[in-house]
């Protein structure tokens, strides 16, 4: 058992041999972790009196006859009836769901962002959340939101859940850490997390200001991508998720605990802290993973495949192959491809398309599209290389070329999104953006054989 100090007061089940420190690997495993020993009941998942007079508690995050279920079963101080009160409404007034239509802002467009900067202003991770895009209805469990956070203090007995959303959290500045009822787990920049809907935690900040992105998804969970002829290996591997282990705290004192729900924030006050689990077992957990472990497959003699290739995770519709929402990465790879155009090509596509710069230089945009910014490329909206990366491209001498320093992401739903009036009038809009392909000449003369 690890007895940790500051600036977390939780008592930490130990991490088995062979595994990161405080985590334990796997994509969806049946985990199982007790921070105090034989706090977990064997053979059984009920019995008539848990060990140290616990609680025996089932958070589903399915129905219980999905195959496969995805549940888990928690052995708490107090069952969570206890940490649920009266409820009071509360206003975020930058955490928008959909469908969140504004009649004055336009949301046909090509649009980039640079980074929304921080203020004075201290926010925590509810206050400081910004909404930039919604898609599809939270109340039908349709789509998603993308979301800026910008983040200098922890929460101080004060912890949320979302009732709506799985969060996929993508950091790109500053460290933080989520304390939550399954255990802890520390993020930066490189990796990301995903919170499951229903779960408790507090964010606190490890090392401020912290800024990143946010994908809140309505809909199914985040999933790996079937890989198809690729195989069981690359990509995104099973392993190189992490589940925090078995953590709780026991600690009496005055909390609030701030719930999303359909798309309102209600509040409410109990006398305890609710991350009182001592030992749970179950594949319903939140977790981790290094962006840096993705192993891209691309193309290794010719032509550019589609950008599904670089899918981290899929969040699944209801039809087949097309996505509520992908998670799709860029990042530094080997180009090799022969008489190939190299960068992304022209496009146009009933998926919209949200990205996300980590850090470094995209290569299709060398200029504007800077790390902290986004773009939305919207359904069906025309997009693609500006003149300088095509006439880079076109020209380049095509050996072995290093793509390096570089990091970006797309959030790809099948839905499209909705600006917020933060992002229309407040985030930091790049009104030139659509002027990036003006200087693209007309080279067609009809000559023949002309390159
Ligand atoms: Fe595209």
């Amino acid at each position: 058992m690890n007895h940790p100090t500051d600036p977390h007061e939780m008592t930490q089940a130990s991490t088995q041999v062979g595994t990161h420190a405080g985590y334990m690997p796997g994509f969806g495993n049946d985990f199982e972790t007790e921070a105090l020993p034989g706090a977990l009941p064997q053979g059984m998942n009920s019995p008539q009196r848990c060990n140290y007079g616990l609680y025996g508690e089932q958070l589903s995050g399915t129905a219980f006859t999905a195959n496969p279920p995805e549940r888990t079963w928690c052995y708490r101080i107090r069952p969570s009836v206890k940490h649920s009160h009266r409820y009071e409404k509360i206003d975020l007034p930058y955490w928008k769901s959909a469908p969140f239509v504004d009649p004055d802002v336009i949301s046909l467009g090509q649009y980039r962002w640079d980074a929304v900067p921080h203020s004075d202003q201290g926010l925590t991770w509810l206050t400081g959340m910004r909404t930039m895009t919604t898609a599809g209805d939270v109340n039908t469990q349709v789509g998603m939101a993308s979301h800026i956070y910008l983040v200098t203090e922890s929460m101080v007995d004060d912890y949320f859940y979302s009732a709506d959303s799985e969060l996929l959290v993508v950091p790109q500045e500053g460290r933080l850490r989520f304390a939550t009822e399954l255990g802890i787990i520390d993020l930066e920049p490189k990796e990301i997390a995903i919170i499951p809907r229903g779960l408790v935690y507090r964010v606190e900040v490890l090392e401020g200001p912290a800024r990143g992105f946010v994908c809140e998804n309505y809909g199914q969970k985040f999933e790996l991508p079937g890989r198809g002829p690729i195989g069981a290996n690359c990509m995104a591997n099973p392993r190189d998720f992490k589940a925090p282990v078995a953590a709780f705290e026991d600690r009496e004192v005055p909390s609030t605990v701030t719930v999303k729900w359909c798309g309102q924030f209600h509040t409410t006050k109990i006398n305890q802290s609710p991350l009182d689990v001592v030992a749970w077992h179950g594949n319903y957990a939140p977790y981790k993973y290094d962006l840096r472990t993705y192993c891209p497959v691309g193309a290794i003699l010719f032509d550019h495949p589609d950008p599904s290739i670089f899918t981290v995770l899929t969040a699944p519709s209801g039809q087949p192959g097309t996505a509520n929402i992908d998670f799709v990465l860029f990042r530094e790879r080997w180009m090799v491809a022969e008489d190939t155009f190299r960068p992304p090509w022209y496009h146009k596509n009933i998926m919209s398309e949200l990205m996300g710069n980590i850090y470094g230089q995209y290569d299709a945009k060398p200029q504007g599209f800077v790390p902290g910014g986004m773009s939305l490329h919207n359904m069906m909206l025309p997009h693609g290389p500006d003149r300088e990366a095509f006439e880079k491209a076109s020209n380049a001498n095509l050996g072995p070329d290093k793509l390096d320093n570089t990091m970006s992401f797309m959030f790809e739903t099948r839905f499209p999104q909705h600006l917020t009036p933060f992002a229309a009038n407040e985030a930091p809009l790049q009104d030139d953006y659509i002027d990036c392909w003006t200087s693209l000449e007309k080279k067609f003369d009809g000559t023949p054989g002309k390159k």
